[in-house]
């Protein structure tokens, strides 16, 4: 890290009454922490993407089910109103498949714990165990997509490797190193000549804002482009590979991504460019085959598309773009077909679709 600060998007302190996150909607321009103190906070945090990414949001609805199990002491429905507390989560946002994942493996370990106090303990431990869980998928995520990108390296002759990538799937959306990040920062440390061009990402800006930020922290060279720039790049030879990381995937390899990764998969595709996608096993969703008609897609608020936000002078604002009438629609994600993937880069290795029961046996 450049600035030789390690920092992770959620964590907890002394205080075991809080879990404390950055507010991602202020970064780059601000640096915001909140305190989560109670389930409201934490849907309010996901819903509101001050934690946005599918790990995270996994993380911050495990420690919502351990903020619930703190009110035990004072609420007598006792396991039904944590149940209900872990469906308020649950409900948060839909597409990323790790929220109801990680809070229900807190909730079931508070329905199996006995007594307020270790039903408390039992769900602390468990967030946390699955927060350091995804640190280790995603660092081994990191050496197994390395090897991609040396690949590439030595077929250059040592030449830039130039990666496209979408939206934010950095160290911010997951604890540490990222998904699609990973690999990109295992081959700077290890003294690969990388480029990487980061897409915006309307209309949050997620590549703009924070994957952007994560890069320059960390030193790596990047640009950011429009979101409409990647087919050209393509075509014109500037782009050796692309890496996105994903909110869920089917065990058949269809990958739900930020909207817009389904166009740069197909441009891929087009010019012959390796389109990989980087996930933690807690990504996919073994209970689906067909992404299109399964996967639900979230439909945010139009007004996140009407309204553009940025730094003016020292303030941070919000614009109008349309005409003041006109109406928007805000698709937050879209579903690669397996068929235009290359490869899906896990924590067990890297394989094809056909491939991902090979390597999750056990799942399906
Ligand atoms: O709406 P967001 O910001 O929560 O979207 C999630 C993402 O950041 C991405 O789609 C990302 O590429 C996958 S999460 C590691």
């Amino acid at each position: 890290m450049k600035d030789n600060k390690n920092l992770r998007p959620i964590w907890q302190d002394d205080d075991p009454d809080s879990v404390k996150i950055i507010d991602q909607r202020f970064l780059p321009h601000q640096f915001v922490t909140i305190d989560l103190k109670n389930v409201d906070d934490a849907i309010f945090a996901i819903k509101e993407m001050c934690v946005r990414g599918a790990p995270l949001i996994g993380i911050t609805a495990a420690y919502g089910v351990y903020l619930a199990a703190l009110s035990l002491q004072y609420n007598p429905a006792g396991d039904d109103f944590i149940t209900g507390e872990f469906l308020r989560l649950k409900a948060a946002r839909p597409t990323a498949v790790n929220l109801a994942w990680a809070a229900e493996r807190v909730l079931n370990r508070v329905l199996s714990a006995t007594g307020i106090q270790n039903k408390i303990e039992s769900a602390r431990n468990e967030a946390g165990k699955i927060a350091e869980e995804e640190v280790d998928n995603c660092r081994n995520i990191g050496l197994h997509g390395l090897e991609i990108i040396e690949e590439i390296s030595r077929r250059k002759a040592g030449r830039t490797v130039n990666i496209l990538t979408h939206c934010n799937a950095g160290w911010l959306a997951c604890i540490e190193y990222g998904t699609a990040t990973a690999p990109i920062y295992a081959a700077y440390d290890k003294g690969l000549d990388i480029h990487v061009w980061v897409d915006e990402t309307r209309p949050l800006n997620q590549g703009a804002r924070l994957t952007a930020w994560e890069l320059g922290r960390h030193g790596v060279n990047h640009t950011v482009i429009t979101d409409n720039a990647g087919g050209h790049i393509m075509q014109h030879g500037m782009v050796d590979l692309v890496i996105v990381g994903s909110d869920r995937t089917t065990s058949t390899g269809d990958v739900a991504n930020k909207i817009g990764t389904y166009l740069k998969a197909l441009a891929a595709k087009d010019n012959g460019i390796p389109f990989y996608v980087a996930l933690p096993s807690s990504t996919f969703d073994w209970n689906l085959s067909d992404g299109v008609k399964e996967i639900p897609i979230e439909m945010r608020n139009p007004d996140e598309v009407r309204y553009l936000q940025g730094l003016d002078k020292d303030a941070i604002r919000s614009v109008l773009i349309p005409p003041a009438g006109s109406r928007a629609a805000n698709f937050a994600f879209d579903v690669t077909p397996a068929r235009l993937v290359t490869g899906y880069i896990t924590e067990r290795g890297v394989c094809d679709a056909a491939g991902i029961r090979k390597l999750f046996p056990e799942k399906i």
